[in-house]
Parts: structure tokens; sequence; C-alpha cells
């Protein structure tokens, strides 16, 4: 298998632009270049000021600061930098169809079908295409047909335009806030395949820094399957421990305790068991969903019903919170003025796709609140966009704050959707005498001092605390 020299990369998102940036700087001798049809966000992966890229990721800055210019290149010039390369990486967006056959649960793969065209049309000779979005399982079938269309089309006896292809699948596990690191030491890195020259030539690209034990072979289709279940499983301890927090304020119980309690067991691992308002992020329900409308499609209908039930759960304890804060309140949270804590869908991210913040935040608005948002790396011009309508101090309106201070100034209420660091660390000395009394705390994560708050007088909830 021939060393790879040139990697082009479809699609600068949370996952194009951090992973292509590890690549490049662990692999000096190979030149990596990102592409995106959106040319502002390719713009801003290539702002001289590294506070300014448009994915934030703890550590990132510095990754693309030692390897930009030198062998990382962010580019719209698709078809060049596929022209170019001995390997494409396909990380285009595969979110939840809204229309047509599937919508609400299929993948819509228009993307991966328009990136593997243009790969198609623009590879010269052999070509390594690597699914790195995450995907249905048999989508290769799919990428393999487009390209297979190309190699037959070129003119009979035409050598300089003979193409071949070899398709992987290389989905990625990495979590956001903690990309770099994952992408640095992962606890595993998986690679379906059939041809076994394409998958060493990609497993030679990470074994540089990975170990060899964790660089995973298998078949394309455990492999496209695998991220799909990955994703389900994880998802369902979040949903199990959600459902066992509301059983513990319902007892008298304390979910930290019960986490606690069975994370000790080796069986069952200590990880991913924060109760907390329900996942978000771009993956997990899109993930199950997927898995939902695959098991469907092949006639399961109970191992369908089985995990769809994941994401109802986590709806569940979306609105659960929501109409909670509303009860607690007297019943109407009318005019009332409610300090929002943290908007990302978890911290460290600059990213509010599915945050569970966003559901809450719809709900009281609805309910008449003004909101009072903080959070220390989305924009107002996202929250204006998640929440679908412009800022505004009324009624039913929201508007951001510098500080949480500011933000609980004549608040009735405080909640805490995201778990900033920051929040642990609040003083709710300062914060309790700005607020309107009777004030609450509502704190979805279970992060803040409760003991430092109910001293400081006010009604605490927690998540999971009975
Ligand atoms: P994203 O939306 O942040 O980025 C995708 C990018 O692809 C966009 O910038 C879009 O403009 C670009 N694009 C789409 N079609 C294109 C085309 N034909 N040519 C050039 N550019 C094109 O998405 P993301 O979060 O990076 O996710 C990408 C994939 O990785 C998805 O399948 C997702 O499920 C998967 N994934 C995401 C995560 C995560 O944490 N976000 C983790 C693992 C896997
Ligand atoms: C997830 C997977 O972890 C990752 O492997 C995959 O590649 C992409 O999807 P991500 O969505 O970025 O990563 O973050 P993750 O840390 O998994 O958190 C997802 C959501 O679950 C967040 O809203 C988070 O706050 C929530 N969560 C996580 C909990 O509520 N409790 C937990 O114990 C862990």
């Amino acid at each position: 298998h021939p060393p790879i020299r040139t990697i082009c990369c479809i699609g600068a998102g949370y996952v194009g632009g951090p992973t292509m940036a590890v690549i490049a700087d662990r692999c000096p001798g190979i030149q990596v270049t990102v592409v995106d049809l959106n040319a502002e966000r390719i713009a801003a992966w290539n702002d001289p000021d590294l506070g300014r890229l448009p994915v934030y990721e703890p550590g990132l800055d510095a990754v693309v600061g030692r390897a930009r210019g030198r062998n990382l290149h962010f580019s719209t010039e698709v078809d060049a930098a596929i022209a170019a390369a001995d390997m494409v990486f396909l990380s285009v967006n595969t979110p939840t169809k809204t229309k047509g056959v599937g919508a609400g649960q299929a993948s819509d793969l228009r993307w991966i079908e328009a990136s593997a065209r243009q790969v198609a049309a623009s590879a010269r000779g052999h070509t390594i295409v690597v699914e790195k979005s995450t995907l249905p399982v048999r989508t290769a079938e799919t990428v393999k047909a487009i390209l297979g269309a190309a190699q037959q089309n070129r003119p009979e006896g035409d050598r300089r335009q003979a193409k071949t292809f070899a398709v992987l699948s290389n989905p990625e596990f990495l979590a956001e806030g903690t990309a770099i690191a994952d992408l640095e030491a992962p606890d595993r890195v998986l690679i379906g395949g059939e041809d076994p020259a394409a998958i060493e030539s990609l497993a030679g690209i990470y074994g540089t820094w990975v170990p060899q034990d964790r660089i995973l072979r298998t078949n394309l289709w455990s492999s496209e399957l695998s991220k799909l279940t990955a994703n389900a499983y994880l998802a369902q301890r979040i949903s199990s421990i959600n459902s066992i927090a509301a059983l513990c304020e319902a007892t008298g119980a304390d979910v930290r305790e019960v986490g606690r309690a069975i994370g000790t067991d080796s069986r069952i691992g200590s990880k991913f068991l924060q109760a907390g308002p329900g996942f978000g992020g771009s993956c997990f329900q899109k993930d199950i969903l997927n898995l939902v409308y695959l098991c469907r499609h092949y006639g399961l209908e109970e191992v369908a019903g089985y995990w769809e039930q994941v994401v109802t759960l986590n709806t569940w304890q979306q609105d659960r919170i929501a109409r909670l804060v509303v009860q607690r309140l007297f019943g109407t949270v009318t005019g009332k003025r409610l300090a929002v804590l943290g908007f990302a869908f978890k911290a460290d991210t600059n990213d509010t796709r599915e945050a569970p913040a966003i559901r809450i935040c719809q709900d009281l608005i609805e309910e008449g609140a003004r909101l009072v948002i903080v959070d220390p790396k989305v924009s107002a011009a996202q929250i204006a966009e998640d929440l679908g309508q412009p800022s505004s101090p009324a009624d039913g309106g929201w508007q951001t704050a510098g500080s949480p201070l500011e933000a609980a100034s004549g608040a009735d209420a405080i909640l805490i959707l995201t778990e900033w660091r920051d929040y642990a660390r609040l003083d709710w000395g300062a914060i309790a005498a700005q607020m309107r009394r009777p004030a609450w705390l509502f704190d979805a994560r279970a992060i803040a001092d409760a003991a430092a708050a109910r001293a400081a007088g006010l009604n605490v909830w927690r998540v999971g605390e009975g």
C-alpha cells in the first residue's frame, strides 16, 4: 500500500476541522486540505486570530496554529482538492430528513451523495474514499455505486483519465468539548473495508500516534453499524439515569448516590451516569432515530420501539423541567424575569444543536417569561436563530446578559442548563442579594453549590434530589 501524501476532507465542520487538524499536526509529511461549500466557515478557519475559529474546542487553536499554512489548508476549491488527493474523507452533515420518505427519522443523505458525485467527477488516478460522517448501515453501497459509475464512464483506452476507488468506513467517536483529547488518545479507531491495502493505508496514518492494538479493522457494514450502536448505547445510559432521577425526586433518594452505588459495579461503569436536562447535541437523537428507521425498514418493530423509547424519555425530561419551573413559581411565569445560565448542549463547546436549553427556553417563553440568557461561548445571534425570535425585553421574550450576576438582577429564578465550570463557583450571597424574593435556583446539572445557595436564602431544586 503506497503511503498517502495528500488528503482532502469534504466538510469543515465540528468533525472535519478538528480531525484533520490533528492528522496534519501528527503527520507533517501529509498535505491536508479541508474544503467546504460554506465560504464564511472557510474564512473563519483561515482567520489569523485563532480565537475566532468557527468551532470552539479546548486545545484546537494550538493544533491549528502549529499546522495551518504548513500542511493544513482550508479552502472552498473542492474540485481541485479532490483532484490532488490520494485519500478523500467525506465529513459532511447527515441530519434527520425533514420531508419525504422517512421524514423525522431517516438520515438525509443528500450531502453525502453530492460529495460522492463530486469525488467521482474530480478524482484522478487511485483514490481512497473514507466515510467519516455517521451513516446508515449499507451507505457504502451507494457511495460505491456512484464512484463505480465514474469508473465506467471514462472514454475507452484513455489511460490518463483512469480512475479507481476503494471505499472505507471510519466513523468518528470524538465528543465535542473534548475533541482534541479524544482524537489524540482515542479509545479505538475503527476502520471498515474490503480492500486490505486501503485499510492499511488509513491504519498507517493513525498508527503515527495511535497504538496498533487500538486500531480495529472490520467489514464495512459492521463499521457503519457500530457507530449508530455506540451512540444508541450512550444515549440510553442518559435516558436511564434521567428516568431514575425522576423517581429519586419522587421518593427522597438522590440520583448521585444511586449513580455512585451502581457505577462502582465494573460491569456498569461510572461514566455517563450524570442526570441532567436531557441529552442534546447533533448526534444522539439523530442517530437513534436513524437506527429506529432502519429497524422498521427491516421489519424489526419491537427493536425499533425499544430504541425509540430512549428519545421519548429524553423529550419528556426536557418538558418536565420547564413544567416544574412554572409549577414552583406559583403556577405562572408571565412577566417574571428568569436567568438562564448556559445555552450550549454541554460545557466547553459553542455548539447548540439540539441543546435542551432550546426546548426549555421556548416552553418558558410560551408561558410569558422574560428570559435573560448567559453563555460564555454562544452568541446572541445563534440564540435568536435557535429560539426562532429576535431578542426582546417584553413578556415572552429573551435577551442576553454579560454575567450570571447581571442576569440575576431582579430575577425570580435562576436555571442552570449547561455545566460550565464557572457555575460551580458562583457567589450565591452576591447573586441572592440581587434577586426578587422568594427566589429560586433550578439546577438541572446539579453543579452549583446548593448548600451555599440555600444559605443565601434561595429555594433550591436539583435534578434527581428527593
Ligand atoms: P457540520 O454541519 O458541522 O459540518 C458539515 C460541513 O459539511 C458543513 O460545513 C457543510 O457546509 C459541509 N458540506 C456539506 N456538503 C458539502 C459538499 N458537497 N461539499 C463541501 N462541503 C459540504 O457537521 P459535523 O458536526 O462536523 O458532522 C459531520 C458528520 O460527522 C455527521 O455525519 C455527524 O453525524 C458525524 N459526527 C459528528 C460528531 C460531532 O460531535 N459533531 C461526532 C461524530 C460524528
Ligand atoms: C456524542 C458521543 O459521546 C461521541 O462519541 C460521538 O462521536 C458524538 O456524540 P457529543 O454529543 O459531542 O458526543 O457529547 P457527549 O459528551 O456524548 O454528550 C451528549 C449529551 O449528553 C450532552 O447534552 C451532555 O450534556 C449529555 N450527558 C452526557 C448527560 O446528560 N449526562 C452524562 O452523563 C453524559
